[in-house]
C-alpha cells in the first residue's frame, strides 16, 4: 500500500545561489533540521562532486540535497538507493531513458546526466543530487563538456524543472523507504534493472589500483563484483568505472 505521508521533502527549503547545497544542509543538520529536510538550488557556486572533483551547477539543473538519518549512515546502499530513486523519478518526469553506471552515475546515451554524493556526518547523511536537466553544454567545463549530456537535449524540448523536482522527491522517499523496512534488496533489484555496467568489460581505479574484467553483478552490501579471467570475483568499494 502506498503512503499518504512523504518523508523526503517535507520540508523543502529553495535557495537562488549558494555555495554547496549539501554544505547548507550539513549546517541545518546540525541546528537541530528535521529527517527529510531538502535544500534545493537555482545554482550553485561550489558544487561538489565524487573522489574531490568539482562539480558545474549553473541555473537549468536541478542541484538539491536531502537529510537522512539512517541506521548505518556509511552504507554503501545509500548511494545506490539515491540512484535508483533518482533515475526512475527523472524517467517519469522526463521519458529520457536514463540508466545508472556504478555506483551513482546518471547516464544516457553512454554520457553522463547526472550523479549523486552521499556524504555521511553521523548521525546524518547528506545526499547530494544533481541533474543536468536544462543546462546549456557551452557552460560547463571544456573537460566535462564531452563526457555530459543534458535531458532537454536528449527529449528535445525544455524540461519541466519542478516536474523533475517532484518525480526526485517522490523517488527516493520511495526507495529509501524500502530500504529502511529491510527491503534493500528489492532496491538492489531496481539498480540492477537500471544498471549500463553489469554484463559489460569494465576498468576500475580504485585505491591505487586498476582492476579490469567483467563486471557481473553487485552483492548484498552494493559493492561491485569484477570477474578477471581467472579466480573469484573482485569486490570492488569504491572508485570509478569506465566501461570499455
Ligand atoms: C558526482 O560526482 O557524480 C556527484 C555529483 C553530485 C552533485 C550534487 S549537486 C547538489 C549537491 N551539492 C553538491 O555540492 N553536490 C551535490
Amino acid at each position: 500500500m502506498r503512503r499518504q505521508t512523504r518523508l523526503v521533502g517535507s520540508t523543502l527549503l529553495r535557495i537562488d545561489r549558494l555555495g554547496s547545497t549539501n554544505d547548507l544542509l550539513r549546517s541545518l543538520a546540525r541546528q537541530g533540521a528535521a529527517e527529510g529536510t531538502v535544500v534545493v538550488a537555482r545554482e550553485q557556486t561550489a558544487g561538489r562532486g565524487r573522489m574531490g572533483r568539482s562539480w558545474a551547477s549553473p541555473p537549468g539543473g536541478l542541484w538539491l540535497s536531502v537529510l537522512l538519518r539512517p541506521p548505518r549512515p556509511a552504507d554503501l546502499r545509500l548511494a545506490l538507493v539515491a540512484a535508483v530513486g533518482t533515475a526512475e523519478g527523472v524517467r517519469r518526469a522526463s521519458g529520457a531513458p536514463v540508466g545508472l553506471k556504478w555506483p551513482n552515475d546518471l547516464v544516457l546515451q553512454e554520457r553522463k546526466v547526472g550523479g549523486v554524493l552521499v556524504e555521511a556526518a553521523p548521525p546524518w547523511a547528506v545526499v547530494g543530487i544533481g541533474v543536468n536537466v536544462n543546462v546549456e553544454r557551452a557552460l560547463l567545463p571544456p573537460d566535462v563538456r564531452e563526457r555530459a549530456v543534458c535531458l532537454a537535449e536528449v527529449v528535445g524540448h525544455t524540461v519541466d524543472l519542478d516536474a523533475v523536482l517532484e518525480g526526485v522527491l517522490a523517488g527516493v522517499d520511495d526507495a529509501y523507504d524500502a530500504l529502511r523496512r529491510g527491503r534493500g534488496e528489492e532496491v538492489l533489484d531496481r539498480w540492477r534493472r537500471l544498471s549500463v555496467t553489469l554484463g559489460r568489460p569494465a576498468r576500475v581505479r580504485t585505491g591505487g589500483r586498476l582492476i579490469e574484467g567483467i563486471a557481473v553483478d553487485i552483492d548484498a552490501t552494493g559493492a561491485l563484483l569484477i570477474a578477471g579471467s581467472a579466480g573469484a570475483p573482485v569486490r570492488v568499494l569504491t572508485g570509478d568505472v569506465t566501461l570499455l
